[in-house]
This record gives structure tokens, C-alpha cells and sequence, in this order.
């Protein structure tokens, strides 16, 4: 039955992802209106600039008050598009007190704070939507949180950040180097100017700590998770994974421990197997790989990013939310139940390919295992290969078993203190077998 009364929605942030949720909320309002089963309305549009022409939005909507428009009373659903921490987070609180739900795209907002999120809209009995905010039109959150909570999640992996993976993707394919495929990135529009959110792993871990958090239902924070970025990351490791019958991707991480009684969640530069479904995911697309108990591996694939694959999970949420309010239900809220804790990155349990450059000479070798063998970290395979230079070095790559990270950043700092080894080339984990 359809209801006269349009739900209103009021826009905070009409940019790359905001002016598309207002499109096609315009172009397929009829469609939204018959699944919602009420007409929804474009309220106000909160801006900075409010003199930038935005087509099909009617100049009487837009505000820069965007705390007066939170405020209205009349508002069933803020939509919160503009990221960062302040003024985004009162914003949202402020709506929740004047009686609205929100649908949010905002990442680094949820890492950082989302208790407070979650409070404030169940104290003021709304909903707080957020697929937006990972992995962009994939859906992903509210598979985690509706459809698997029947389910033990152990494991969450995933390519969640796109621009790293298509930087990663040009470097395996043409043999450029990092800044070479950087620059490309830039040029097509992938990286933004400044491309440290991305490329030094911020916006990766962000997203790491939303996924651990619904994963295994405990609260994880952006300062929970470790994180490396991709600027290390070398022609040559490429062509070590590729020797390896690996590549390298940028890989969040977020584990429940064998033990049952902590979670890790990590992102970081990592060789996977080619046959890895993860080692297929090409230029700037997501993939999330989902291990649990009854489900066992499901994958997540898609558009990680842009305007109009972002919109569609907003807009996705915005029906949800809207459904729940003529309800007069609410969706799901926090679930920290378990109250796991976090672990250090030291105890987390993976495999190693470590380059060195050593002296090539009667027990190198020897002595070069034995300081792994000290450690507790057992070898798998080495290769060595020697200079064909007067150098009088070689090439040394020792790929290990399963060890703590703790036992592996002990080694590489023995090994370092060995005269015979000249350096450390790379270090990279391998992850996915
Ligand atoms: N900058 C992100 C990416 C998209 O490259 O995937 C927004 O999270």
C-alpha cells in the first residue's frame, strides 16, 4: 500500500557520490517509491559551495547549514556522504537526536569511533547503515551482519582498496615500478593527488576494523590494525612472486585465533598464489573472501569504488532504512557481544619470502639458517643465485613455514647484524594458501 506522506531525506555532501545518490534518486524515484511502498523526497542538500551549478538538483535545496538541515525535525533520513571525523560525527549524532536514521559512506568516521555511532542511534531508536563505507557497490556489510550472523566467521581477506590493486595489477602486468604505475593511476583518475590514504594502507585498514568488527562481533579500531602500505613494494618482488607461482595485492586481513579467544586484523603488502581467486582481481576492482564454519568460502567481487557504484549501496541502504521506518522497525544494531580482544600484530601466524643479499662464500648459507633455525622459524625452500659481477654477493631467498611475526622480525634483525649479509632486500608475507 502506498503511504502519501513522502519520507524525506536530507543529502550531507554532494560530490563525486553525493551528486549520483541525488541522480538516481531522481531518475528512479518511481522504482524506490514502489519498493519502499512510500515516495521519497530530496529534502536538502547540505554543501560548501553552494554556488557550484549541480544539474537536476533545485537551487532551493541546497544549504550550507548543514546542521540546521540535521535539525529540521521533519527529516526521516540523513545521508551522510561527506567522510572525515568532525563535522561528520555530530552531524550523525545530531540527526539520530532529531529523530533520523542515517545511511553513511563514511569509513574512517566508523574505524575510528563507531561505538559512539551505534549508541547514539540506539538510544534514539534509528538505524545506522553504512555499506558505502567498504568496499563500495559490493555488498558485503549487510551480508555480514543479516545473513551470516547464524555463522562463525574465522577468517576475512580481501582486496578492499582499488587504486592500490590496480597500481599492484600494472606492476605485475608490464613489469613497471611503483612510482611508473603510480603515476598511470594518477593520470586515469584511480589515485587522487594525494595518494597517501591509499597507497600507505589508511583507507584499507579503515575498512579492515569495519569488517573485523562485524565479522567476530567484537569492536575493533583504525589504531587496532596493523598496516603497511604498497611504496615498498619493488619490480623485483614482483618478479620473486612470479618465480614463486605468486603475485603480490594489498590484502586486509582479519583473522579470529586458532585458540578461539582473539582476533587480528592486519593490511599489508602480500604474495598470493596465482591460483588464489583473489590473485585474478584486475585493475581497480574489490574482492572480499569470507571463511567460515557453515558457509565455508564465499567471495564478494566488484566495483570498489567511484560515484555511481558507491551510490548504489547508499541507495541500497536508503531503501532499507526507509522499509524499516514504515515498519516501525529498526535494523540490526552493534554486536560486540564477544568482546574479543585484539591482538598484536607479533602474534599473528603467517609465511615469509625474505630476499637477502649476502656474501657468497663457504658457509653462508649455514650460517644464514642456522639463525631462522634460533628463532624457531623453519625454512621451506631457499634459492640462491650468485652475482654474475665481481661483487662477490649473492641472491638469497628463503621462503619459510608458518611462523609468529614476533619469531620473523627477530630473525631479519639477526640476520641483519651478520657480516655476511649485506642487506635485506624485501620482506613479504604470503598469505592465501
Ligand atoms: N580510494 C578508495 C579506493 C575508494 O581506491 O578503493 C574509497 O574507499
Amino acid at each position: 500500500m502506498m503511504l502519501t506522506r513522502p519520507l524525506k531525506v536530507a543529502l550531507l555532501g554532494c560530490g563525486v557520490v553525493g551528486s549520483e545518490v541525488a541522480r538516481i534518486m531522481t531518475t528512479h524515484g518511481d522504482d524506490h517509491a514502489a519498493r519502499i511502498g512510500a515516495p521519497v523526497e530530496l529534502a536538502g542538500v547540505a554543501v560548501r559551495r553552494p554556488s557550484k551549478v549541480r544539474a537536476g538538483i533545485p537551487q532551493e535545496l541546497i544549504t550550507t547549514d548543514a546542521t540546521a538541515l540535521v535539525k529540521r525535525g521533519d527529516i526521516d533520513v540523513v545521508i551522510e556522504v561527506i567522510g572525515g571525523i568532525e563535522p561528520a560525527r555530530t552531524l550523525i549524532t545530531t540527526a539520530f537526536e532529531h529523530g533520523a536514521s542515517v545511511v553513511s559512506a563514511n569509513k574512517a568516521l566508523l574505524a575510528e569511533d563507531g561505538a559512539t555511532l551505534y549508541a547514539a542511534a540506539e538510544r534514539h531508536g534509528r538505524d545506522l547503515y553504512f555499506e558505502a563505507a567498504v568496499a563500495g557497490a559490493i555488498p558485503l556489510i549487510r551480508p555480514l551482519r543479516e545473513s551470516s550472523p547464524g555463522n562463525k566467521v574465522n577468517r576475512v581477506l580481501g582486496i578492499v582498496n582499488g587504486t592500490t590493486n590496480f597500481i599492484l595489477d600494472r606492476m605485475d602486468s608490464s613489469g613497471a615500478g611503483y612510482t611508473e604505475a603510480l603515476d598511470e593511476a594518477t593520470a586515469l583518475g584511480y589515485a587522487e593527488a594525494d595518494p597517501t590514504a591509499d597507497v600507505e594502507g589508511f583507507d584499507a585498514a579503515a575498512k579492515a576494523a569495519i569488517l573485523a568488527g562485524i565479522a567476530f562481533h567484537t569492536r575493533v579500531r583504525l589504531d587496532d590494525v596493523h598496516r603497511e602500505g604498497l611504496t615498498e613494494v619493488t619490480a623485483a618482488d614482483m618478479a620473486s612472486a612470479r618465480r614463486m607461482g605468486c603475485t603480490v595485492k594489498l590484502l586486509a586481513i582479519c583473522e579470529r585465533a586458532a585458540d578461539g579467544r582473539s582476533v587480528t586484523a592486519r593490511v599489508h603488502p602480500a604474495m598470493i598464489p596465482l591460483s588464489h581467486p583473489l590473485a585474478s582481481v584486475r585493475e581497480a576492482y574489490n574482492a572480499v573472501f569470507v571463511e567460515s564454519e557453515a558457509a565455508g568460502q564465499l567471495m564478494f567481487y566488484g566495483p570498489g569504488a567511484g560515484g555511481a557504484p558507491t551510490a548504489s549501496a547508499v541507495l541500497g541502504d536508503l531503501v532499507a532504512v526507509c522499509r524499516n521506518k514504515l515498519a516501525g522497525a529498526t535494523g540490526p544494531g552493534e554486536s560486540a557481544y564477544t568482546q574479543l580482544p585484539v591482538s598484536p600484530m607479533g602474534e599473528v601466524v603467517t609465511r615469509y619470502h625474505i630476499s637477502l643479499d649476502v656474501a657468497d662464500k663457504p658457509g653462508v648459507l649455514a650460517q644464514v639458517a642456522t639463525v631462522f633455525a634460533e628463532h624457531g622459524v623453519s625454512i621451506d625452500t631457499v634459492r640462491q643465485q650468485g652475482r654474475q659481477d665481481s661483487s662477490g654477493e649473492a641472491s638469497l631467498v628463503v621462503v619459510t613455514h608458518r611462523a609468529p611475526d614476533a619469531a620473523l622480525q627477530g630473525t631479519v634483525e639477526a640476520l641483519r647484524s651478520l657480516d655476511t649479509v649485506r642487506g635485506v632486500a624485501s620482506i613479504m608475507r604470503v598469505e592465501g594458501e
